[in-house]
């Protein structure tokens, strides 16, 4: 058996630059660790004329997926391209062609998972996608290998980094969403389209990846209840803060007996919690198994160099596992028919921020609790800030445990009313 593995990689962007530069840079360091050498065959992008961080020979490069996936001598396909299709497409006809598969796109995995695993099993043919989740720190395997004997009760996780370093920027520089967006694009933390990031599309496949990981459910996006970073304020980080509370894009899974609940979205947890120190495009996952208690997982979450450090530990492994004749597809990845997951209705409950814009006049908080009153709401602290916007006063308040749908239902009242000013924003707390 030849010592050699022949990788062809699809996507030339910032991630796969990054992967091709550590390949070609740590060859002989890889070979010495791993006994194999690992060689990139062919590289395809249609963008072929863009400067790389790394040089490559020309007959190294083609524009077309074909001349990789038909290529028999090419052991792995690293799928870089993102997106739904065609990376499907490339994956199933690359597993079909007896290859297997790296990739990092979350997005397909979470869509597809289903025909996706079930090609990879019934092919024989691996498929690794350490970098799909939480960009450099090694989560699915820590959970697939390291916690193997555990049985997972709940996950918290700020799993995307662009989102992180938008609510991390308005706190520092107390500076607009958008003015923080456009910054975290220009360090290519971003998706191509952004909006996957701030609206908490991104963190939920990553989210769902980890709940078939750790607790063998496939959750797909539609299920989940998703709200994103758009509508939160440097205001309302600031007042989040002067009550000791971070807020956080997070993901969250837990489960209880045979049901899971999964969410993702802003949320106020207090100032002290591990979680709440995890700032830039730093990612966090704090995950607790039965037998270790909660761990904490920290690292980047984002960019070139972290997330190729995850592609590489998969070509690394499959390489390993090539050379000794094994597969172990997601062997200990077994569908637990049981668990349930619960539907997003209004009987979801939480503590919450609530912040309201109206006019500064005697009487207007007794209307504002009024309402709040006639739903349930019961309300543990109210502030009023001073007097600095033309029209209206912010007036914060954190209610005790409430239905989201009633307090919903009362906002909804309150906006009506000609002395609030502006939308209400009302965020969810937990208390990890
Ligand atoms: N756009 C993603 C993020 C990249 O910001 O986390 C890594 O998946």
């Amino acid at each position: 058996m030849s010592n050699k593995v022949n990788i062809g990689l699809i996507g030339f962007g910032t991630i796969g630059s990054g992967v091709v530069k550590i390949l070609h840079s740590r060859k002989a360091f890889l070979k010495k660790k791993t006994g194999v050498e690992i060689n990139i065959k062919r590289i395809c992008d249609k963008d072929l004329k863009s400067r790389r961080i790394v040089k490559v020979r020309s007959s190294l490069l083609t524009k077309k997926a074909d001349d990789i996936i038909n290529d028999s001598s090419i052991d792995i396909v690293v799928e870089l391209i993102g997106g739904v299709h065609p990376a499907k497409e490339i994956i199933e006809k690359s597993l079909r062609k007896g290859k297997y598969v790296v990739t990092a796109n979350k997005a397909l995995l979470c869509e597809e998972a289903e025909s996706i695993f079930a090609m990879s099993k019934t092919l024989g043919k691996d498929i690794y996608f350490e970098a799909a989740v939480a960009g450099g720190i090694p989560i699915v395997k820590s959970i697939k290998e390291g916690l193997i004997a555990n049985k997972f009760l709940g996950i918290y996780g700020i799993l995307n980094g662009t989102s992180n370093y938008v609510l991390s920027l308005m706190a520092e520089k107390d500076c607009s969403f958008t003015q923080a967006l456009e910054e975290a694009k220009k360090k290519g933390y971003a998706e191509k389209n952004a909006s996957l990031d701030v609206e908490g599309i991104d963190s939920a496949h990553k989210i769902s990846l980890l709940c078939y990981l750790a607790f063998g459910k496939i959750v797909k996006v539609k299920d989940i209840l998703v709200e994103g970073i758009n509508r939160i304020s440097s205001l309302d980080i600031r007042y989040a803060k002067e009550l000791g509370f971070k807020i956080k894009l997070l993901a969250i899974a837990k489960k209880d007996k045979d049901k899971l609940e999964v969410r993702v979205h802003p949320t106020l947890i207090p100032e002290g919690n591990l979680l709440a120190s995890v700032d830039g495009v730093y990612n966090g996952i704090c995950l607790s198994g039965d037998l270790t208690g909660r761990l904490f997982f920290y690292g980047k979450g984002a960019g070139r160099f972290p997330t190729a450090s995850s592609i590489v530990s998969d070509i690394v492994e499959l390489t390993k596992n090539i050379k000794a004749g094994l597969f172990k597809s997601d062997i200990n990845i077994i569908e637990d028919k049981s668990v349930k997951l619960l539907e997003k209705t209004g009987e979801f409950q939480s503590r919450f921020y609530v912040r309201f814009m109206a006019i500064d006049k005697p009487g207007i908080l007794a209307k504002i609790s009024g309402v709040l009153g006639d739903f349930g709401i019961s309300i543990a602290s109210v502030t009023q800030k001073e007097r600095k916007f033309a029209k209206a006063v912010p007036i914060v308040m954190i209610t005790h445990i409430a239905k989201e749908e009633p307090l919903k239902k009362a906002i909804k009242q309150i906006d009506n009313l000609s002395i609030v000013k502006e939308q209400t924003v009302a965020i969810k707390m937990e208390d990890i």
